[in-house]
């Protein structure tokens, strides 16, 4: 008998390392092992000097239809579920920590877990098909992995309430105009256009890129103050590095820089 295909495959395209999500019987439903999964494979690129970005996919019918039900459901109390749910919860913050940028590749279902999932990574890339959403409100809780605190900041109050309070979904088109994704491609092209924006990510001088994605998220989480002075802090920390040196060089002498990463 042929092996299991892994519910998470992994593959590099040049400097851009693609994890996807393969548990295509249970929508990519994020489980325990899905999610360990998923962390090793995006941990591994991000220690890995080779790769500057990720590409983070799901299938055309679902990014991910949400955390496992089936591993909550026998949850009797809160304490159960603080012992059973505070590790696996963490997950999605760990890879919202990771240094170097992830374009999330959103096509079909991107319902609770998977919608915090996707808005855990920097960018999304949406197919036509795609569907956010936070519906757990419909099974007697709420969101638990950023849904209603990240969504709100993206979207704002009003619309994420309603989203929150009634599992009212959004449709590809909706998640742009409201500022959720950077753009919706057919979805035959998804994926393609996803590694393209990451590609286009890794052509970049990956300490600045760092640097920048860092200071962009800390805009979520410190007042004004604080943020300005953290982004004026990476941007002199800058100056220490070899491609700062040579993107300068390079534009006083009307030519392509080439970065060392350094
Ligand atoms: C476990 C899931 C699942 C999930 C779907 N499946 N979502 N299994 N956990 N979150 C399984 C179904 O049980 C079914 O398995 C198979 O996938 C296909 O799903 P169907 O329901 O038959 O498909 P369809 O009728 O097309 O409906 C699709 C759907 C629906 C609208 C996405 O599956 C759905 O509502 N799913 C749950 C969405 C949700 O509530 N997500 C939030 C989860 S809580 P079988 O074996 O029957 O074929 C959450 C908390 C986050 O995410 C906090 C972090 C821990």
């Amino acid at each position: 008998m042929a092996a299991a295909a892994p519910e998470v495959a992994v593959e590099t395209e040049g400097a851009v390392g693609i994890v996807a999500i393969n548990r295509p019987a249970a929508l990519n439903a994020l489980s325990i092992s899905v999610m360990d999964a998923l962390l090793e494979a995006l941990g591994g690129f991000d220690r890995d000097p080779a790769i500057r970005a990720m590409v983070l996919a799901g299938l055309p019918r679902a990014f991910a239809a949400g955390a496992d039900i089936g591993e909550m459901k026998h949850i009797a109390d809160s304490k159960g579920a603080d012992k059973a749910l505070s590790l696996h919860l963490a997950r999605w913050d760990k890879i919202a920590l990771l240094k170097k940028p992830v374009v999330a590749a959103v096509s079909g279902f991107a319902l609770g877990g998977g919608c915090e999932l996707a808005m855990a990574c920097d960018l999304i890339v949406a197919s036509e098909t795609a569907v956010f959403g936070q519906p757990e409100v419909q099974i007697g809780v709420m969101a638990g992995a950023g849904g209603t605190q990240r969504l709100t900041k993206i979207i704002g109050q009003a619309l994420s309430m309603e989203m929150n309070l009634t599992g009212r979904r959004l449709t590809a088109r909706e998640a742009l105009s409201f500022g959720l994704v950077n753009r919706v491609v057919p979805v035959e092209s998804y994926l393609v256009e996803a590694k393209k924006l990451a590609q286009l990510i890794a052509a970049q001088p990956p300490l600045a890129v760092q640097a920048a994605k860092a200071s962009v998220r800390a805009a979520v989480d410190l007042k004004s103050s604080e943020g300005l002075a953290f982004e004026r802090r990476l941007f002199f920390s800058l100056f220490d590095t070899r491609d700062q040196k040579e993107g300068m060089k390079a534009f006083a002498e009307k030519r392509k820089p080439v970065w060392s990463g350094q």
